[in-house]
């Protein structure tokens, strides 16, 4: 089986998406936020703030690359900003990879993120205006990465089930 790669802007689902198509299909998911909070010990939060953006992107860019070398079929979920840096999108342009653009509108984002500013580095300390902006801005800029994917969901107004089910279909 090929691996599936699960890109998308933060709050778009990828996690919890990955978790339940892996239960659906009975294969290994990975959620690659999580494999860097185990190899550095800290949260994504902390690590952001002690070590800075740039030496996150760097063990991002490692763990994900190696993670593709693995030979098993997996399903990896991304963080947000996983294809916009150091090539990683490259990385999955191959043919053991489907890459999977889990696509949400600027409205969904902000209605699922803007609780939880205080836990996302990138968002903590902007106002509930400056949040919108922000979200509106860098979804624009990592369009690019994102539309790159070999598919794309939309998942506006769709329950996780539906969202899975149109994925299984995607790899049938
Ligand atoms: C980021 C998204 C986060 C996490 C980090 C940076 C981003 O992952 O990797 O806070 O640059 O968009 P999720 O998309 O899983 O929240």
């Amino acid at each position: 089986m090929k691996k599936v790669i699960l890109i998308g802007y933060m709050g778009s689902g990828k996690s919890i998406i990955a978790r339940e198509l892996a239960k659906y299909k009975s294969i290994k998911y990975v959620d690659l936020d999580d494999l860097i909070v185990e190899n550095s010990g800290m949260s994504v939060k902390n690590f952001f703030i002690q070590k800075g953006e740039l030496s996150f992107r760097k063990m991002e860019h490692q763990l994900f690359s190696e993670k593709l070398k693995d030979k098993s079929g997996i399903i990896i979920s991304t963080g947000g900003g996983t294809p916009c840096y150091f090539n990683n999108y490259k990385l999955y342009e191959n043919d053991n990879c489907i890459s999977i653009y889990l696509k949400a509108s600027i409205e969904t984002l902000y209605n699922r993120l803007n609780n939880g500013v205080n836990e996302r580095p990138l968002l903590a300390n902007l106002n509930e205006n400056e949040v919108k902006e922000f979200i509106a801005k860098q979804l624009f800029e990592r369009s690019y990465y994102y539309n790159k994917a070999l598919k794309v969901v939309v998942v506006d107004n769709k329950s996780v089930i539906e969202i899975v089910s149109e994925i299984n279909d995607l790899l049938s």
